[in-house]
């Protein structure tokens, strides 16, 4: 797009911000014209957070994908979310129904039921917490003791579920068994040797949904927001960082930083991108809210029955009740 559309856009869309009393979360995920205009950014942690906190906006346009956006309406029941791309979903949190959680429950009763916040809200009403990759290692130990267990129920991702073995030193039953996000799973040891050898005064930074040798192999494991304060933490003393995860966060990273140079672990020039965060653009979010505007955004926004929202709402609040980390 020309830099004076993007201008125009931009510009059209502060004005109906002001005019829909909405206002705009974004992911980092996002490409970077619709992460700038963003009221928010953030990881699903700290947009969680956001979103538990909006007071000022009656409207709530949710520039992510749809788990994301169905929590921001669980903790906003008497605000209207959208989404500028109503089938913008997750296939991980899609692939984890109600009917497989209860199923789980049921062969391990007692165990506490974590589920990761990339879940339907119809999972989400079924577990005891939920957990966001900024404070899955926190909350499952919490809860694992609480519980005074040394096993938990989690799912869908079972790379995460490593992560939280891992650091949490608790055992952890996976549901589904092979359940993974395929932007972050497609990381290989073999991309670690690789690009250690081109770039060999770089850190590598992944995020947990990464296989377990990737994570094992890194400098630093952790959340999109955690993987950023990492880099800008570290900055003085080194520049150079390959990174595996999204590519809409090595973009805004350097974006913001000209002095860093970023590498994404896939060895080819366009990193790997989440086709679904990727359906969002500058113009759906002028569209979305033009329609707000008009009262004809129906078919974007997002409802969540009420019965399974006050269900999922409980799940939610225990997690903020666990959890310090801010996302
Ligand atoms: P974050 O919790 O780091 O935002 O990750 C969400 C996600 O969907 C990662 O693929
Ligand atoms: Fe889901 Fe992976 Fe996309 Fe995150 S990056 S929304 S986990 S498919």
């Amino acid at each position: 797009m020309m830099a004076t559309d993007t201008q125009r856009l931009e510009g059209e869309i502060q004005a109906l911000k002001r005019e829909t009393s909405t206002i705009v979360l974004a992911h980092y995920y996002q490409v970077t014209d619709v992460q700038d205009v963003g009221d928010f950014l953030g990881d699903s942690l700290g947009l969680s957070r956001k979103a538990a906190s909006v007071t000022s906006a009656s409207n709530i346009v949710f520039a992510a994908v749809d788990f994301m956006a169905e929590v921001a309406k669980i903790l906003n029941p008497s605000k209207h979310v959208y989404m500028p791309d109503r089938t913008a979903s997750c296939p991980m949190a899609d692939r984890l129904r109600a009917a497989e959680v209860l199923q789980h429950k049921q062969r391990f009763p007692g165990l506490p039921v974590v589920l990761y916040v990339n879940t339907l809200a119809e999972a989400k009403a079924e577990c005891d917490v939920i957990c966001t990759s900024a404070n899955a290692v926190e909350v499952c130990s919490k809860v694992a003791r609480a519980w005074g267990k040394d096993t938990i129920i989690m799912g869908p991702d079972r790379n995460l579920s490593h992560h939280v073995e891992r650091e949490a030193g608790i055992k952890v039953v996976t549901m589904p068994e092979r359940g993974c996000c395929y932007v972050h799973d497609q990381f290989s040891t073999e991309d670690v040797e690789y690009q250690r050898q081109r770039f060999p005064g770089a850190k590598l930074v992944v995020h947990p949904e990464c296989k377990p040798d990737v994570q094992e192999a890194a400098d630093f494991v952790g959340s999109t927001t955690q993987m950023l304060r990492y880099i800008e933490g570290g900055m003085a003393d080194c520049q150079e960082y390959v990174v595996g995860t999204e590519q809409g966060l090595l973009d805004h990273l350097a974006k913001k930083h000209q002095v860093l140079r970023l590498h994404s672990l896939a060895p080819v020039p366009q990193g790997v991108a989440c086709k679904n965060m990727k359906k969002t653009t500058l113009q759906k979010v002028r569209d979305v809210l033009l329609a707000i505007k008009a009262g004809t955004a129906g078919d974007r926004e997002v409802l969540v029955d009420e019965q399974i929202a006050a269900r999922a709402r409980r799940s939610i609040d225990a997690m903020f009740t666990y959890s310090t980390a801010s996302g």
